[in-house]
Formats: structure tokens, sequence, C-alpha cells
């Protein structure tokens, strides 16, 4: 929003959405809609593309963000666990790409951000469920880059390392995190911030990288090369971080 876009938020909780499009337009001077939805369902996003078009005109940036996790052994995940995060995160990527091609962005091209990460790269422990859903994310990214390319739509992913003050830091990292001294393991030695991620997708969104499509850029410190990927020494941090 701070370099020039309308804005549209769209979540479960209007009441969180609400106040972050309050926060973001008092801070940037534009536009934000929030849209109350669900990506697991397809009808829900419907309405919600249809009232966004009649807004705003046009949407000529999708931003494929929403992600469900939690630290938790293969053993013990039901199967319900792990289909809700597939759901949440593979169909609902999929999902809202489709509905938008099909209203918007075959005809008028565009440019498909999908937010992944890099807990596949390692098969990292207790993260079976989030790993596979995210590496089907990637994938998709290149088929949907391949087949939507001379529609003039770029699709990218962008996997974030641990970034400081946001949900799934929290949720992830246990409630030490923050002051752990976990960040040594990491490369650049420190978590990242938000603002690193924004600028990350900035990039890929602008046409600063217009001949960019069809592939993953990780925004990590270097984290996903040495951090811990020890199954019982993980398991500590799960015990009290994967209720919350
Ligand atoms: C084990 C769990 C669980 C947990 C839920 N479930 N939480 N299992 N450990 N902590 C199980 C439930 O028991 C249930 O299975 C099934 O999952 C569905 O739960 P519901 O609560 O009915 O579903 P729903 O409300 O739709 O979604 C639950 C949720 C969601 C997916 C856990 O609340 C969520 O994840 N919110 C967090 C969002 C978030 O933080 N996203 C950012 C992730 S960051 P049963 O069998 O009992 O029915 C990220 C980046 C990774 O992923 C990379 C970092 C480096």
């Amino acid at each position: 929003m701070r370099h020039g876009c309308q804005t549209i938020i769209a979540s479960r909780n209007l009441q969180k959405l609400t106040e972050a499009s309050q926060k973001l337009s008092a801070a940037t001077g534009q536009r934000c809609l929030p849209l109350s939805l669900d990506v697991r369902q397809p009808q829900a996003i419907v309405s919600a593309v249809d009232e966004a078009l009649k807004e705003f005109s046009r949407i000529d940036i999708l931003v494929n963000n929403a992600a469900g996790n939690f630290l938790c052994p293969a053993s013990s995940l039901s199967f319900n666990a792990y289909k809700t995060v597939i759901d949440i995160d593979t169909l609902g990527t999929f999902n809202v790409s489709k509905v938008l091609y099909d209203k918007w962005l075959r005809d008028h091209g565009g440019v498909i951000v999908n937010i992944t990460a890099t807990l596949s790269y390692r098969g990292q422990a207790l993260q079976v469920h989030a790993g596979t859903a995210k590496a089907a994310v990637d994938a998709m990214t290149k088929h949907l880059a391949v087949e939507w390319g001379p529609n003039r739509i770029r699709v990218n992913s962008l996997a974030p390392g641990p970034i400081t003050g946001t949900e799934g830091f929290r949720r992830l990292g246990g409630r030490h995190a923050e002051s752990s001294g976990l960040y040594q393991t990491i490369p650049l030695l420190r978590m990242g911030n938000k603002t690193e991620i924004a600028h990350s997708v900035l990039y890929l969104a602008s046409p600063l990288a217009s001949y960019v499509t069809g592939t993953t850029l990780v925004v990590d410190g270097g984290s996903w090369l040495t951090t811990p990927n020890d199954f019982p020494s993980l398991l500590g941090i799960a015990s009290h971080s994967s209720k919350l």
C-alpha cells in the first residue's frame, strides 16, 4: 500500500480484518477493503471476488498467504488434523487462484505470489502436514506459471524463515522463541522481520521482477541450511507450544 496499491484483505475473522484494514489505511492513506471468507469454500471466494471487483473494478496482484500450522509429530496427528492443513494451504491456494483466474486474470494478466515454506527441503521434524502442504504449493506455482504465462500472469512462491512478531512464530517457535538464542544457528545471526518479507513480496509483485516466474524466493537469512532438525530436542518445543 505504501507503493501505491489499494488493497483487499481476506480471512475468516471479520473483526480482526476490520482492525487491520483501519491500521493499514491510516498508515498509508490507501483504501483497504476487509472481506470475510474461508479459502476452503469456493463459493465464498466467488462472492468475495465479485464484491471486490464491484468495489475496485480490477485486481492485479494476488498474495496467497492463508496457512494452518502447529508443531506435532506425524504419529500424533489425527487424520483430520493433516487434512485440515492440506485443505487450508494447498486447496485454499488453488481455490483462490482459480476463481481469480476465471473472473479477472485470464483476460487481463497479473501476478500471483504464494507464501510457502522451506520445511520440506530437509524434512523438518514435527511438520509433515505443513511441509507437504507447502511443497505442493511450490509445485502448483510451477504448473500455473507454465499454463498461465501466455495470459501474462506471473506466478512465484516466497518462502519465509522465522519472522518475529507473527502468529506463526509464536506458535512454532515456542513461548520463549524470541529470547531463546535460537537465532544464533541462523547464518545471518538474527530473525527476520515483517518488513523484510513485505519488501520481498513487493519485488516479486512489481515490474522489477517482470521476467521472473515459476520460482521460489527463499527469504530466511540462510536459516533452512543450518537450523536444528533434531526430533528429540524439537519435541521439547512442541510440548509447550502445540496447543496454543
Ligand atoms: C494437533 C491439532 C492442533 C494441534 C488443531 N488440531 N490444532 N492437532 N496439534 N496444535 C487438529 C484438531 O484436533 C482437529 O482434528 C483438526 O486439527 C482441525 O482442527 P479445527 O480446530 O477444527 O480446525 P480449524 O479451526 O479449521 O483450524 C485449526 C488450525 C488453525 C489449522 C490449527 O486454527 C490454525 O492453524 N491456526 C493458526 C494459523 C497460523 O498460525 N498460521 C501461520 C502458520 S506459519 P480432530 O481429529 O480433533 O478433528 C507457517 C510458516 C511455517 O506455517 C514456516 C516457519 C519457518
